[in-house]
This record gives C-alpha cells, sequence and structure tokens, in this order.
C-alpha cells in the first residue's frame, strides 16, 4: 500500500540547525554506503561535520541549504552551488540526502526544486546508488559518462548525471 504521509515540511537551514545537518548528513551516509566507506572516514566525520556545517551555516555568502524537517526532527537537506568555470553545467546539486524512512513521500522532489529548480544542472552520484540515478533519471538528469574517485568519501567512485 503507497505511504500517505505528505511530503516533511522544508525551510532554509540556519546555523543552529549545524548539529542536525550534520548527524541527517552522517546517518544518511551510514544507509546509503554502509561498509563501502571506511569506519575511519566515518569516524572523522562524526568529528569534524558539526563544525564544518556551522561555519558553512554561518557565512553571509554560503550557500542555501534547505532542511527538510517532521515533527521537529530533521529528516533531510539539499544544497546546490555554481561549480565554477569551466564546468559543463553553471549549477551543481552538491548535496541531496533524504533519511531511508522518509524515502517515497516526495521529500526528495521537494527538496531538488528548491535547490535548483527545473535548471540545467550536474550531480555527482556513487557508481553503485541505483536508487538515487533513478530518482534523477525520473527527474531528467542522464549519466554523461563521466567517472570519478572521491578520496573524502573513503575512496567512492561517482558518476556524473546532467540535465
Ligand atoms: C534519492 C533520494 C533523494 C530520493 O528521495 P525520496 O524522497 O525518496 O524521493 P521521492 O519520494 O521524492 O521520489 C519522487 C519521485 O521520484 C520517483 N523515483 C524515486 N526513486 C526512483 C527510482 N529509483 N527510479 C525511478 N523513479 C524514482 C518516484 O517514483 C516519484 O515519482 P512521482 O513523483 O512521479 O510519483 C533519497 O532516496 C535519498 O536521499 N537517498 C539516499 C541519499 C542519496 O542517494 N542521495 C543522492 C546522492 S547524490
Amino acid at each position: 500500500m503507497p505511504d500517505q504521509k505528505p511530503s516533511a515540511r522544508i525551510r532554509p537551514a540556519t546555523v543552529l540547525d549545524a548539529p542536525a545537518v550534520a548527524a541527517v548528513h552522517l546517518r544518511c551516509w551510514r544507509e546509503t554506503y554502509g561498509e563501502k566507506i571506511p569506519a575511519d572516514v566515518y569516524a572523522e566525520r562524526e568529528a569534524a561535520g558539526p563544525g564544518e556545517w556551522e561555519r558553512l551555516l554561518s557565512d553571509p555568502d554560503g550557500p542555501t541549504v534547505w532542511l527538510a524537517h517532521r515533527d521537529g526532527e530533521a529528516v533531510g537537506f539539499a544544497m546546490a552551488v555554481a561549480p565554477g568555470a569551466g564546468h559543463v553545467r553553471p549549477l551543481e546539486l552538491r548535496l541531496l540526502h533524504v533519511v531511508a524512512q522518509e524515502h517515497g513521500r516526495r521529500t526528495g522532489t521537494h527538496l531538488l526544486q528548491l535547490a535548483v529548480g527545473d535548471a540545467p544542472c550536474q550531480v555527482w552520484v556513487e557508481e553503485g546508488n541505483a536508487h538515487a540515478q533513478g530518482f534523477f533519471r525520473h527527474h531528467g538528469f542522464e549519466l554523461d559518462g563521466e567517472r570519478r574517485t572521491v578520496a573524502a568519501r573513503g575512496s567512492l567512485t561517482e558518476v556524473r548525471m546532467l540535465r
């Protein structure tokens, strides 16, 4: 039976949300990547994440971070950036994470719309993450054949999708 719960509510995150965003980020990594990411990388993220989010969310020139919440609990977030000159698209969806218990309630779709609208855009997705690739394909993105390995995420291989 389809899940009848509505999408979570979404608003811009503030510096006061830094601990919650860091916690959701780490939770989503564990749910999505599991043991593909080594324990020491998780430990480093757990230690450094809250401070990094606090710096980003208190920077007046920083990107908007869209925070989804339900019943007072953070359940997802999204952030887009301008990747800079020379990139194939002028806009990059840098982060989009929804906790597993929220999947399928259109929270990811609403976060995507707030972060990038229907603009031409690039996103890097883990190569084995068929669920996210299907979600982005559903929203008009296609693989363009580019791959990279990201040391900061425990050497995960990512593929690029463009719209
Ligand atoms: C990918 C992710 C953001 C999707 O969020 P979500 O809230 O579960 O997705 P939604 O409920 O908004 O999906 C809505 C639509 O996308 C479609 N969709 C979702 N996953 C799909 C898939 N794998 N294949 C095809 N369509 C898919 C749904 O059918 C639905 O379509 P509809 O609106 O036309 O009915 C979420 O699963 C997630 O955070 N995953 C873990 C982290 C991750 O992989 N992030 C991306 C890394 S870049």
